[in-house]
């Protein structure tokens, strides 16, 4: 097992969509292992392979509280097949995003089609903090970032605190 490199904004590769697994292989296995690793270090509670540089449909998260034992899940070419209601998503952060949190609205319910670690077809009804995690997930696997669906003010703000420390 390896701690992999999380890749940050504003690196592009980031925003790219990625591409179907097609083959749950040794390969992908072994990502699966690194980014759940990779996860625990940080500690984080949801991370798509794309931000660790592979641009496969693939993340991973664990939503158990800090004191409870760890539940690692895994969800291979995930898609949202529908979703209901809004709510906002309060101080929502990235490990791609550093030191930025921000509110972000987001459905309320959702419904996630997916293969899970084996193979195996998923549906997962989320709502909650697993729908919200679900949702930012599934957007990174869009190549899209929870700084994408907020205020252009706010992102503005974050934009520039981000040239300025490139700067240094
Ligand atoms: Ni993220």
């Amino acid at each position: 097992m390896a701690i992999l490199e999380i890749l940050t904004y504003p690196n592009k590769f980031l925003s790219q969509p990625t591409k179907p697994v097609t083959d749950i292989d040794e390969e992908i296995r072994n990502l699966i292992e690194d980014m759940a690793a990779t996860m625990y270090e940080e500690p984080g509670i949801g991370l798509a392979a794309i931000q660790v540089g592979y641009d496969k449909s693939l993340l991973v998260y664990d939503v158990s509280p800090r004191d409870e034992e760890r539940s690692l899940q895994v969800l291979i070419n995930p898609r949202i097949v529908s979703s209901e209601g809004t709510t906002i998503s309060e101080d929502e952060g990235c490990l791609s995003v550093p030191d930025f949190k921000a509110d972000v609205k987001r459905a309320a319910s959702i419904l996630v089609e997916a293969l899970g670690r084996e193979g195996k077809p998923l549906r997962i009804e989320a709502e909650g903090l697993l729908a919200i995690v679900l949702q930012h997930e599934i957007d990174h696997l869009n190549g899209i970032l929870f700084i994408d669906r907020i205020s252009s003010l706010k992102r503005q703000m974050y934009k520039r605190r981000v040239k300025k420390n490139l700067k240094k």
